[in-house]
């Protein structure tokens, strides 16, 4: 689906951070890996943490949500940005998603906005930048947006990246993502306090002047050393990741343009997707998941889109959002690997067509 793109620079760049003992959190590496993760996305501070949930974990909590507080998320969305606000005790209020977008928007956030809104968290889904400034208009200045990044490295929306968008962005590098550290994330925003908060909290609440004096629960969120070291060598081949993903996404609309009732994501005016992972509605009435077994059989591995969120137990509470469920019932994603060359993709798309005569 997205093997990671791993070479010699990697293997050196780990080795070395080995061989010089500096394994932990305490690493120059991860100081270098969070300034260059700043200076890419065009911001003043970058934290980098255990992963992507544990980021969006620490932002609610830096941000004081808690019991009492509502978080509207989009129902079409990975379970960890769901996950992330249910660990604060906020609950989990989820609003529909745009059918060409995939998003959500000022308009699907609006009918769930109400007094106890505290933040919304708009996610950029499979890499395509959502309407943040849009939804920061509509919720006004008490309402806090912190960007879900997880999926969108070097997306951009109007000429700003993602991440630097909302209050706080939240990235992962888990294997599959454009730029991988094996676990990883990184928190972006603007404000030095936000960024001063977080490192505090991440590191178990350490009181900076005090060793071992805690005045308040914290986390052990930490990213390693070498974690870093992994990702600054990747940071070098983001630009070229990035091209790749571009390209990949231009030959599957190429080869699959006249495939009547087949959808591609669509990009809103201004929006840049980077184009993480391909994924497509398959034509209205086609059975998923008897393509999906139609193409293992010919080796090629493909995913369904996420469960939405209001369809599983613990957040059954929100009532069936019908967007959200239509992508579930005709969504796939396709193979998306920088590494597929345009052959790949053409055979590919072969494959699927034959299946859908
Ligand atoms: C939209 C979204 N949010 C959050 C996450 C969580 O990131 P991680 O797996 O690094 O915890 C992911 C991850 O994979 C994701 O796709």
């Amino acid at each position: 689906m997205a093997e990671p793109v791993l070479g010699e620079a990697e293997v050196r760049a780990v080795a070395e951070c080995v061989r010089s003992g500096w394994i932990s959190p305490l690493s120059s590496s991860v100081r270098e890996f969070e300034e260059r993760f700043a200076a890419y996305c065009g911001v003043s501070e970058a934290v980098a943490v255990s992963s992507g949930t544990a980021g969006l974990h620490l932002v609610l909590v830096a941000l004081g949500l808690g019991y009492g507080d509502e978080v509207i998320i989009p129902d079409m969305t990975f379970v960890a940005t769901a996950n992330a606000v249910a660990y604060t005790g906020a609950r989990v209020v989820t609003a529909d998603v745009d059918p060409r977008t995939w998003n959500i928007t000022p308009e699907t956030v609006a009918r769930v906005l109400t007094r106890r809104t505290k933040a919304v968290i708009p996610v950029h889904l499979f890499g395509n930048p959502a309407d943040v400034e849009g939804i920061k208009r509509l919720v006004g200045r008490k309402v806090v947006v912190i960007e879900d990044a997880a999926e969108s490295h070097g997306a951009v929306f109007r000429g700003r990246k993602t991440g630097a968008l909302g209050t706080a962005g939240v990235f992962s590098f888990y294997a599959n993502k454009l730029i991988t550290t094996g676990e990883g994330g990184m928190i972006t925003c603007r404000s030095r306090g936000l960024g001063r908060r977080l490192r505090f909290l991440l590191d178990q609440a350490m009181d900076p002047n005090r060793r071992y004096y805690h005045p308040e629960i914290g986390f052990n969120y930490r990213l390693t050393g070498m974690q870093a070291a992994l990702g600054i060598a990747q940071m070098r081949r983001i630009k070229s990741l990035l091209s790749a993903k571009h390209r990949i996404a231009k030959w599957y609309q190429e080869f699959l343009k006249d495939k009547r009732g087949l959808e591609f994501q669509q990009q809103q005016s201004g929006a840049e997707s980077s184009w993480w992972m391909v994924s497509i509605l398959l034509p209205k009435g086609v059975d998923r998941r008897r393509i999906e077994q139609k193409l293992k059989r010919c080796g090629i591995e493909t995913r369904p889109f996420f469960h939405p969120i209001s369809s599983l137990p613990m957040f059954s509470k929100n009532p069936e959002r019908p967007v959200a469920r239509q992508l579930f019932t005709r969504g796939l994603t396709l193979p998306s690997g920088a590494k597929l060359s345009r052959k790949d993709v053409q055979w590919i798309c072969h494959a699927l067509r034959k299946e859908l005569v």
